[in-house]
């Protein structure tokens, strides 16, 4: 895809950069930063609120992104909220849940997860007198999609898990997961993170038909300060708002005020609309190439880049998940007798850009007894020239070290 890198004015900038980590954030086409840009050029005005031309005209921009967006994920325009990130849509949920969870109840959430798909929860159960119940994962870095038979009962009121991990790249059979929990408590509540999903693979939440499912725009090219927090009409119509303030609310002076419905009731104060215009033009850039061919593109450069290193660093090398074909773009993985931080850190110094850590991912570091892990991930960007230079400075990180 050496025509795509086109669109991505950092590579002018930075001819030899070697960009090894979309799983942290997308690079940003220039479409999107000219969509950020256009609107303080251009309007500058407040959504919801003026009645002049520029507030109008960015009120109407704004609600159409709403539409693409619902439309992109196959739902309806009132099931999608905007959050500043999948952070914030999740404790957005567990906090607006938190009526719901009585003690004795439980919550399931998986070894997998991010922070801001653990830490939320396990709050939330504390705070409530819940208990929080961790699956653990197989050893290609997903969960059993029959999991909910342990771990579900009639207590259960919250079933949270990610689509794809952020460490192992391994997707989740989310739909048979959804429906196994449900068949066994239809009452549960399934919330699935799709941080690493959204831009990488095809997501039909009706599909999926989990109850909510948070994405931020920053992973699938958007800009920064923008993300998605879908939820099911029904259940979005029945629960209260999260913060209080302007831009969602009727009756303030009312002794209960009453707030408007979804999704503006969710929305209060000025939300980052240069954001949500550029995310509208990260759909964009994803349909104009097909998500499917980005996939395809991913799940390819990293079978190469696995094959590639197990080739190179033979039996010093652990891969995490699957050593042959992968599923997605991200890679996991250790060096014997070299710590993580000191391969990114030194890679850094060569222009080339990977993580290392635990990716916000403790309780899967613990689970594997690694301190850390040093992960690559690929997107449509990418090349095989970049697998090439990994793998040429990765070797001088290893020369270094015997
Ligand atoms: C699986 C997963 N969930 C949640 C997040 C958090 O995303 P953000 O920091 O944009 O809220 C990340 C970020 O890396 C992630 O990979």
């Amino acid at each position: 895809m050496i025509d795509i890198r086109k669109h991505f004015s950092i590579f002018d900038a930075r001819p030899g950069l070697v960009y090894l980590d979309s799983g942290a954030t997308a690079l940003k086409p220039t479409s999107v930063i000219d969509a950020v840009s256009g609107y303080y050029r251009d309007l500058s005005a407040n959504v919801g609120r003026g009645l002049y031309a520029t507030a109008e005209e960015t009120t109407a921009r704004f609600e159409a992104i709403r539409e693409r967006t619902a439309r992109f994920l196959n739902v309806r325009a009132d099931e999608i909220i905007f959050t500043r990130s999948t952070t914030e849509g999740i404790n957005l949920l567990a906090y607006i849940l938190e009526g719901r969870i009585e003690p004795g109840d439980n919550i399931v959430v998986t070894a997998l997860e991010h922070h801001s798909n653990f830490l939320p929860w396990k709050r939330l159960a504390k705070r409530c007198g819940a208990e929080l119940r961790v699956v653990p994962f197989e050893e290609n870095g997903s969960i059993r999609p029959d999991t909910a038979r342990s771990f579900v009962d009639s207590r259960t009121k919250i079933f949270a898990f990610s689509a794809i991990s952020n460490v192992f790249g391994t997707p989740n059979d989310v739909s048979t997961i959804v429906r196994t929990a449900k068949a066994l408590n239809p009452d549960i509540l399934t919330v699935v993170d799709a941080a690493q999903a959204i831009g990488h693979t095809a997501v039909d939440v009706r599909e999926l038909d989990c109850d909510f499912l948070a994405f931020s725009g920053h992973k699938m090219f958007g800009p920064t300060g923008v993300g998605i927090l879908y939820g099911k009409s029904t259940l979005l119509a029945a629960l209260p708002p999260y913060q209080v303030g302007g831009g969602m609310v009727f009756d303030s002076m009312a002794d209960d005020p009453t707030y408007m419905d979804a999704p503006h009731r969710f929305e209060a104060g000025t939300p980052d609309i240069a954001a949500v215009l550029g995310l509208g033009s990260a759909i964009t850039f994803i349909e104009s190439i097909g998500i499917d061919r980005i996939h395809a593109h991913e799940v390819g450069l990293a079978t190469r880049a696995v094959a590639k290193l197990r080739e190179t660093f033979d039996d010093t090398l652990r891969i995490l998940g699957p050593t042959d074909e992968r599923e997605s773009g991200i890679v996991s993985f250790t060096l014997d007798g070299i710590h993580p931080h000191d391969i990114a850190a030194i890679l850094g110094e060569r222009d080339v850009c990977i993580r290392a850590g635990e990716h916000c991912a403790a309780p899967l570091h613990r689970a594997l007894s690694l301190p850390a892990t040093a992960r690559i991930s690929f997107s449509v960007y990418n090349t095989k020239a970049d697998i090439d230079r990994l793998i040429e400075k990765l070797w001088e990180v290893k020369v270094m070290f015997t």
